[in-house]
């Protein structure tokens, strides 16, 4: 037994050996390997034709399409190019079965932010693809996002979440704000010859956060209330208002070049890992504030995964960044995922990362769950590529 072990490890040893250098890496990225078992399970959540394939919420399939355009963009192995890719491929299926309003934006709830995280993902699946038809989709629901988001139903500022008759209107919401910051910002390197347009719209908004909710280098506050002068400030810390902000400081330096953008992120990446703020536990394993008490919705099971996202986004840009802590901050996670918060048999990812698994109750919240966590794998894939 113990010689039949080390001599196929020694066999294997010789295959990597005489593998190109990207084949060889591939080959021992275990990352990559538990990500496609994860994307598997995802797959059984998914059913078209729906403008939100993965149910749950519109919003969550948004990011569902996003880590598979995340990892398409290094990963052409036949695994996934079977799932994303072609006429009947999840990209193109995604794109068809989308609700449109009579501009021909994306619409499919009341809520702006939705909106936005289409647009994000449908920018991410552009780049992958090369396909200009997800592209022109994200300009025409940017478009919506930018006239239907009036200013003067915001008196402290920003962007509302939601159109007025939505019951969950929150008027200066961070999330909205900094989402249309990174939608901008990306459109703008995306459309050279609109881009002054693109970029006053992000840096106008970005702005209002640098003086509102970028307090002490780090995201605080999930949106103003109240009334001018007295607009208030809750300061709570939700992991995805930083992973979007790290997306969106990215973006407004590759639309700009000015590499302060980045020593603004680098200084939010450096806060957030400190772990001082509740967004990780004191092992350094990212952390929702109802984690604990397993109190999430199907929207907070999702956030997790998306300050992972944003964290792997600025390594890329600026790999020394954060004291060099970022791969390591993924990958940890990405283990303890895999080896404490996973149901055995299925695969199925829960929302405490730090484990144990607790299955969720509703595909909603199993949803949102897995493909937050199924987001952070990828991140580590990516990030050992
Ligand atoms: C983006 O959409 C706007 C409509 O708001 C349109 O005027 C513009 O031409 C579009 N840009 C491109 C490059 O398609």
């Amino acid at each position: 037994m113990l010689f039949s072990l080390l001599s196929s490890s020694l066999l294997l040893a010789a295959t990597a050996s005489a593998l190109p250098a990207e084949l060889e890496s591939r080959a021992t990225n275990q990352y990559l390997t538990n990500s496609h078992v994860a994307i598997t399970e995802l797959q059984t959540f998914y059913k078209q034709p729906s403008p939100a394939p993965w149910a749950g919420g519109w919003w969550n399939s948004a990011n569902c399409l996003t880590l598979l355009a995340d990892l398409r963009a290094k990963d052409s192995s036949s695994f996934l190019t079977s799932i994303t890719d072609g006429a009947n491929g999840v990209f193109k299926t995604t794109l068809n079965n989308q609700a449109r309003d009579s501009t021909n934006a994306l619409s499919y709830t009341d809520f702006f932010d939705d909106q936005l995280w289409w647009i994000l993902a449908l920018i991410k699946t552009s780049d992958v693809t090369k396909d200009t038809s997800f592209l022109q989709a994200a300009n025409l629901t940017f478009a919506a996002v930018t006239l239907n988001n009036k200013a003067s139903n915001n008196p402290c500022g920003g962007l509302a979440n939601a159109y007025p008759s939505e019951k969950y209107l929150v008027k200066s919401s961070t999330i909205a704000t900094v989402l249309y910051v990174a939608a901008a910002a990306q459109l703008a390197t995306r459309y050279p010859a609109q881009k002054t347009y693109f970029l006053n719209k992000a840096t106008t908004q970005w702005s209002w956060i640098t003086k509102n909710i970028l307090i002490d280098g780090i995201m605080q506050g999930d949106a103003l209330t109240g009334s001018p002068p007295s607009c208030s400030n809750n300061h709570a810390f939700l992991t995805y208002i930083e992973g979007v902000a790290l997306q969106a400081l990215v973006a407004l330096y590759h639309a700009t070049n000015d590499a302060s953008y980045l020593t603004t992120a680098d200084t939010l990446a450096t806060k957030l890992l400190s772990g001082k703020y509740g967004m990780m536990d004191s092992n350094k394993i990212a952390l929702e504030f109802c984690d604990n008490e397993n109190s999430c919705n199907p929207d907070l099971a999702q956030f997790k995964g998306i300050m992972m996202r944003g964290l792997r986004t600025l390594r890329d840009a600026k790999p020394d960044v954060a004291g060099g802590q970022i791969k390591g901050f993924l990958t940890k996670n990405a283990d303890s995922i895999w080896n404490n918060d996973r149901q055995s048999g299925t695969n199925l990812l829960g929302e405490k990362w730090a484990g144990p698994f607790v299955l969720e109750s509703g595909s909603a919240m199993q949803l949102s769950s897995h493909s937050s966590a199924t987001m952070a794998l990828v991140q580590a894939a990516l990030a050992n590529m």
